[in-house]
């Protein structure tokens, strides 16, 4: 989408349509003020009798304004002013986003960023603006062609701000790309998103950015570096697991990168411990974490950010077949601990473990691994945050920090050694189950014995990543979150 910044007069301002916020609770502000003196106080009267809704995130669209230039004026609802928190300036964003795709307007000019958000900055409300109607405008489509009758997206946008504002869009740009990148190789069935895709992917993004490498090591690497515990998952697929390694170079040599770590199941059946049939088709989504990771990795290189950063992803699918781990396996990983498998289907733990040891010889000054790693995390945050564990008070605050600034919020579990018993194994180091108490805990647990000694996170976004229900569909998160974090760095 085209994002360009224009201060004409709002009322003069021609355009498919014109985006303004109303609260319930407080007189018209800015463009809405503006508009409202033009037509002799006609959209006053409107918000009064009840016909412009205020709720929060309510749409209502108008035609015709007499004094205004613009074709329609979407009007969304703020709803009370004080509580226009800074999670739900972006839901109206988002709301926006939503109403301008499916409706007719291919142009629109935007002046939500004028609304009051307590401590938020307009550089801020007019980035989240961008980005939340570039994720609202997104639309999957690799296997299922729009109708012809189908409204067209959105494919310009203008804001009713300065130009020295511009900074804020071409960000917005980057963390949108982050956002759509993961969103579509969440969506990707997977059949197609494959561990291969997800190579040629990383590929496609490596040819793009002079300062990104890439190296994928297949079976037969990893079979010599000893990752026996990722490769154990792999084994009952047809598909070769891969460890795909992107290496992006914005600072110096010396300067030691981010590291962030995928889990990229991009099919998890459970394995011999086999899923139960209904919902199992969701489980294409098991890439979600790498999906993240790949893209704030490529928003990071669109945005040319100062830092250096590598992404690892593990893909591999988890499958039954003659050749599959068991239950009962006793796997040798490349640190050199044993785990006891007792059950497949928690196999996210095992391909991280072998890639998070792998990871440790970038030196990183930060590790963090992001993975739809339990269903646990579902039911202790459900859908609106993604866990985030580390031992490391400064890291995991600048992680839920960065969750705040993007509306992609993560909140913190904690990784107590207390929970560590629950990992003790009769025949090795640790089993790869924890029981039923705390299992997004135990999980975290399972992979901080691969990471002694490292400045590390582990982030669960089993809950965030993916929209349940009749609009289901990935949302990139915590793409955002991940994002605003390497900003953060550089
Ligand atoms: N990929 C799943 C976790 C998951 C479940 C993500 C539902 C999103 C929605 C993971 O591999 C898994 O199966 N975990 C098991 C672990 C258990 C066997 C200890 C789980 O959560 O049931
Ligand atoms: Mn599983
Ligand atoms: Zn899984």
């Amino acid at each position: 989408m085209k994002f360009t910044l224009d201060t004409t007069p709002v009322t003069d301002r021609e355009t498919a349509c014109l985006v303004i916020g109303v609260f319930e609770d407080a007189p018209l502000q800015g463009s809405a003020a503006l508009i409202d003196q033009v037509c002799d106080g006609a959209l006053q009267e409107l918000v009064k009798s009840g016909d412009v809704h205020t709720d929060w995130k309510e749409t209502t669209l108008l035609h015709g304004l007499n004094g205004v230039k613009a074709k329609r004026i979407l009007v969304i609802g703020c709803g009370e002013r004080e509580k226009l928190t800074s999670i739900r300036y972006d839901n109206v964003c988002a709301s926006a986003g939503a109403f301008l795709r499916d409706h007719a307007s291919t142009d629109a000019h935007i002046c939500l960023h004028e609304m009051d958000v307590p401590g938020t900055t307009e550089y801020w409300r007019l980035r989240q603006a961008a980005v939340g109607l570039e994720k609202a405008n997104y639309r999957y489509t690799a296997t299922k062609k729009p109708k012809d009758d189908d409204r067209q997206p959105l494919s310009e946008a203008s804001f009713n701000a300065a130009g020295d504002l511009q900074a804020a869009l071409t960000e917005a740009s980057g963390i949108a790309k982050g956002y759509l990148r993961s969103m579509e190789l969440g969506n990707l069935p997977p059949n197609i998103c494959n561990p291969d895709f997800l190579a040629g992917t990383a590929q496609q993004i490596a040819d793009s950015y002079e300062n990104v490498s890439l190296e994928v090591l297949d079976e037969e690497r990893m079979t010599e570096l000893e990752m026996w515990a990722l490769l154990a998952v792999g084994r009952g697929s047809r598909q070769g697991s891969k460890l795909i390694v992107l290496n992006y170079r914005g600072a110096d040599e010396a300067t030691r990168p981010v590291v962030l770590v995928g889990k990229g199941i991009t099919f998890d059946s459970g394995g011999l411990s086999l899923k139960p049939g209904p919902n199992m088709e969701q489980m294409k989504y098991d890439m979600g974490g790498a999906a993240s990771v790949v893209g704030a990795f490529e928003a990071c290189a669109d945005m040319q950010l100062p830092i250096n950063v590598i992404c690892v992803v593990a893909a591999a699918e988890n499958m039954p077949g003659g050749n599959a781990y068991r239950p009962g396996d006793v796997l040798t990983s490349m640190s050199g601990k044993t785990i006891e498998v007792l059950n497949t289907d928690a196999e996210g733990r095992l391909v991280l473990c072998d890639a998070l040891t792998y990871s440790q010889r970038f030196k990183p000054a930060a590790l963090i691994d992001v993975a739809t790693l339990t269903g646990a995390a579902v039911i202790a945050l459900g859908h609106h945050a993604s866990i985030i564990m580390s031992k490391h008070d400064d890291l995991a605050d600048e992680l839920i920090r960065a969750g705040e600034t993007a509306a992609d919020r993560g909140w913190r579990l904690p990784i107590w050694d207390d929970y560590q018993v629950q990992l003790k194994s009769a025949f090795a180091d640790m089993k790869n189950v924890g029981g039923m108490a705390a299992g997004s805990i135990t999980a975290g647990c399972f992979l901080s014995r691969f990471t002694e000694d490292q400045r590390w996170a582990h982030i669960d976004c089993a809950g965030s990543t993916w929209v349940w229900g009749g609009d289901k569909g990935s949302t990139g998160r915590p793409a955002g979150l991940l994002t605003q974090f390497l900003i953060d760095q550089a």
